[in-house]
């Protein structure tokens, strides 16, 4: 089926089997390698991108679904040659150690200050009264999603804060 999607920036068309998953379109169609396949099922977090802004696993979701989307991959981010201001942060805070997940976890992160800059609850604090604050359990709830086989948890999380300033 042909499909255009706007992939940082870019339009893409491409013919593709409406069984293919928007991961794969990425990594296989257009080469785009920075976003990771872990589990290839919802699990790992490793192939977040954002889609209109808002973060999804590529795995759990059909290229055909997203066409005339915006989607935008961890190779999008970066503004000629500015790091964006969550990659930078996850460079100072050395929220890395093998590197696999990172691209999903920078990719999770601005969606999530996303989220907290237009005021959206989590699921951890969809009850509470007042405005959304990010605190470390917060941004630790937020990020669940991203499994970091290193477990370099505490810089991916001192990143976050850094870049939420
Ligand atoms: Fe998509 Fe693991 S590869 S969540």
């Amino acid at each position: 089926m042909l499909t255009t999607i706007r992939v940082n920036g870019v339009d893409r068309a491409a013919d593709v089997d409406t069984r293919t998953s928007l991961l794969d379109f990425l990594r296989e169609r257009l080469d785009l390698k920075g976003t990771k396949k872990g589990c290839d099922h919802g699990q790992c977090g490793a192939c977040t991108v954002l889609v209109n802004g808002v973060r999804i696993n590529a795995c759990l979701s059909l290229a055909v679904m997203h066409e005339g989307d915006e989607v935008v991959t961890v190779e999008g981010l970066a503004e000629a040659e500015a790091l964006h201001p969550v990659q930078a942060a996850f460079l100072a805070e050395d929220a890395f150690q093998c590197g696999y997940c990172t691209p999903g976890q920078i990719c999770s992160a601005v969606g999530l200050l996303s989220e907290i800059a237009a005021g959206q609850p989590s699921e951890a604090t969809a009850d509470l009264a007042g405005p959304v604050v990010l605190t470390d359990a917060e941004i630790r709830e937020r990020m669940s999603g991203n499994i970091c086989r290193c477990s370099a948890y505490p810089q991916i999380l001192a990143a976050v804060r850094r870049a939420a300033g």
